[in-house]
């Protein structure tokens, strides 16, 4: 599979780190140097930044040729919606980690707007992408207990630590089936 990220990567680590052979990462794919495209290097896994252009469309048919022919595509932290060029490609096969249990809180603040809320339990959800934000098709979801005194960073790590198990566990239970992907959990 090929591995999508934007940022610190620490799920993409934590996938890596457990590869075996119910999944292989062949190649990460982010739109901007970040800490994950590092670490996929450090692990030897081929890597190729796709910079944010103005032309989304252009954009996506990039991405879509980085991303070559894998058997499916996890998006583990990347911040950008995926374009119709992209989902004609890929949809039914690629995968999001959220940080909150959709369908609440979806959009790029999930963690932010469930405190704002007040909401007492939040948690993380691993679905299907399709051409909403967040509205795909959900897999597994896991919940998390927000405590007192709970702001952004110390939830959102809390919420990681339960989504870097999620989305292992995930993956060994996908099945190449035809163009999509079967998941029984
Ligand atoms: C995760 O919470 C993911 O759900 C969200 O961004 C975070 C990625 O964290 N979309 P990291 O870059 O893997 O540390």
């Amino acid at each position: 599979m090929v591995v999508l990220v934007s940022g610190t990567g620490s799920l993409l680590q934590n996938i890596l780190d457990h590869q075996d052979d119910s999944y292989r990462v062949v190649k990460v794919v982010a739109d901007k140097e970040c800490q994950g495209i590092e670490r996929a290097a450090a692990a030897g896994i081929p890597t190729e930044v796709v910079a944010l252009a103005e032309d989304r469309e252009e954009w996506n048919h990039r991405l879509v040729t980085a991303v070559g022919s894998p058997d499916a595509v996890v998006s583990a932290g990347f911040m950008r919606i995926l374009g119709a060029a992209f989902l004609e490609r890929f949809e039914g096969r690629t995968i999001n980690t959220h940080p909150a249990l959709l369908p609440a809180f979806p959009g790029a603040h999930a963690v932010r707007d469930a405190l704002a809320y007040g909401v007492k339990v939040t948690g993380s959800t691993v679905h299907f992408v399709d051409a909403g934000v967040d509205t795909g098709r959900i897999i597994a979801q896991r919940p998390v207990m927000v405590e007192r005194g709970d702001d952004e960073a110390s939830l959102h790590e809390r919420i990681k630590v339960v989504e870097r198990k999620l989305i292992v566990e995930v993956l060994r239970a996908a099945r190449v089936d035809g163009d999509a992907l079967s998941i029984d959990l």
